[in-house]
Order: C-alpha cells, then sequence, then structure tokens
C-alpha cells in the first residue's frame, strides 16, 4: 500500500445545488503520482466531486486538504493556484484563438510545469496544428490541447471529467497514451470515467460513485474479483 501522505484528501464532502443535495459524504485519497478513477452511473455525482473540490461549488461542507492547504478556507481563485487543475467535461478551448494562444494562455501558477516545446513532443498533432484556431479542431485535438495546456501551469494534480466522452477508439487510444506518459513523468491524477475498459488501463485505483458517495475502493489489481460489483452498479 502506498505508505506517503495523501496528495488530495476528501473526507465528508457534501455539495448542494440552491436546496438540491447532489454530494452525501465522499471520501477519497489521491496519493502523489497516482491515477485514481471515479467510476459511477450518469448523475451520481462525479463531476460535482470534481467542481466542489475545485470549488466551482460554493455550498459544500466536509474536508478538502490538497499539499498542505485547507481548500475549503480557499476562495475559488486561489485553488487552481494552489495548483490543482481542472480540465472540465466541455473542455472550454478558446474558439478564436490558435492551438499556441490557448497553450499559453493560462498562467504558470508554479514551477515545474512542462515548456511549450516538451508539451509538442508529447502531442506531435498539436504542434502540427498550432496556428489553426479552436473551432478548427477535432474533438480529440481539442480534447489534447485542454489537457496540454494545464501541463505548462505547474499544477501537481490534474482532474480531468471524462476525457474520452464521443471520442473515436484511436483517439481513445492516443489520450490512453498521453495518460501513460503523464503518470511516467510523476504526474498525481483524478479520472473521471464512463469507459470503464479505458479506465482499467491507466489507473492504480478505483472509487466507485452511487447516490451522490463512494460505495466501493479497490486496487487495479483487484479489478476481476470487482467485476460482478461493477456489472451492478454501472450497468454495463
Ligand atoms: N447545475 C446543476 N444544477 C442542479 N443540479 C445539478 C447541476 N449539475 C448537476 N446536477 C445534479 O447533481 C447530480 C450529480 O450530477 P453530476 O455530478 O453531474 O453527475 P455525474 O457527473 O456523475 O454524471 C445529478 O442529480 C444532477 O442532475
Ligand atoms: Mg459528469
Amino acid at each position: 500500500m502506498n505508505s506517503a501522505a495523501p496528495l488530495l484528501s476528501v473526507r465528508g464532502l457534501n455539495a448542494w445545488y440552491g436546496e438540491s443535495h447532489a454530494l452525501h459524504g465522499v471520501d477519497l485519497d489521491v496519493f502523489p503520482s497516482e491515477t485514481v478513477t471515479l467510476l459511477g452511473r450518469n448523475g451520481v455525482g462525479k463531476t460535482t466531486t470534481l467542481r466542489a473540490i475545485m470549488g466551482l461549488i460554493r455550498k459544500r461542507t466536509g474536508r478538502i486538504d490538497f499539499d498542505g492547504k485547507d481548500l475549503m478556507r480557499l476562495p475559488l481563485h486561489r485553488t487552481a493556484h494552489a495548483g490543482i487543475g481542472f480540465v472540465p467535461e466541455e473542455r472550454g478551448i478558446f474558439a478564436t484563438l490558435t492551438v499556441d494562444e490557448n497553450l499559453i494562455l493560462p498562467p504558470v501558477v508554479a514551477p515545474g510545469g512542462m515548456s511549450v516545446e516538451e508539451i509538442f513532443d508529447l502531442f506531435p498533432n498539436l504542434k502540427e496544428r498550432r496556428n489553426s484556431p479552436g473551432t478548427k479542431l477535432s474533438g480529440g485535438e481539442q480534447q489534447m490541447l485542454a489537457i496540454a495546456r494545464i501541463l505548462r501551469t505547474g499544477v501537481k494534480v490534474l482532474l480531468l471529467d471524462e476525457p474520452t466522452e464521443g471520442l473515436a477508439p484511436v483517439i481513445v487510444q492516443r489520450i490512453g497514451e498521453l495518460l501513460a506518459a503523464l503518470k511516467k513523468r510523476g504526474m498525481t491524477v483524478l479520472l473521471v470515467e464512463q469507459n470503464f475498459r479505458f479506465a482499467s488501463r491507466v489507473a492504480d485505483r478505483f472509487y466507485l460513485m452511487e447516490h451522490g458517495k463512494v460505495m466501493a475502493e479497490f486496487p487495479v489489481g483487484e479489478l476481476n474479483e470487482r467485476m460482478t460489483l461493477l456489472h451492478d452498479v454501472l450497468g454495463v
């Protein structure tokens, strides 16, 4: 097991949209250099968990500790600066800006981020398209750009919300290779995925969510013995 302290630790996280109670006590840990996957059916609260960690949902209770900082006490604009990068499902590429411009726009928050040249080594297809505007990129290129531009900022952990959604198998494969390369570099990743097969290739550990909380946790080595549970809970 992992003897280091978690880089990100979430305890008893509750979150609300107005009066609607979406998270009911989420507990999870992400250790340094781990890739952890949050699994669960549509609507169980995976995206809400990432948004609440980022501080994008302010109506929340519980504990979120990241790299020695109490995130519950930080205002939204300080969360990214604490070293957490969020790649939302909708990717948020600036449509009229080129690949180059999208890459250099997010500010560097900490030393240790990748240079644009290092990023292009990892994403040769983005290099070829460096002068193309966001609108001209395919879904897969947009997803890669959304991840790539966060890598420049020096964040210590990446929160990725369904990066493979709606992408062709060959692009999903590319994103898998990319996550493997990031893991090799020691990046810490909290990945939300519905594509369970994809997740099983990149994750060290899994959390299974149901009804706004985590209902099971297991390492990738236990995947086979957990298959019945996964089929039941995910309906796949
Ligand atoms: N902006 C919102 N306003 C109100 N309810 C929301 C909003 N976003 C999500 N929800 C609700 O919160 C619950 C969790 O949603 P979400 O975190 O998006 O689930 P998942 O990412 O696991 O599919 C769902 O019941 C969903 O309908
Ligand atoms: Mg979601």
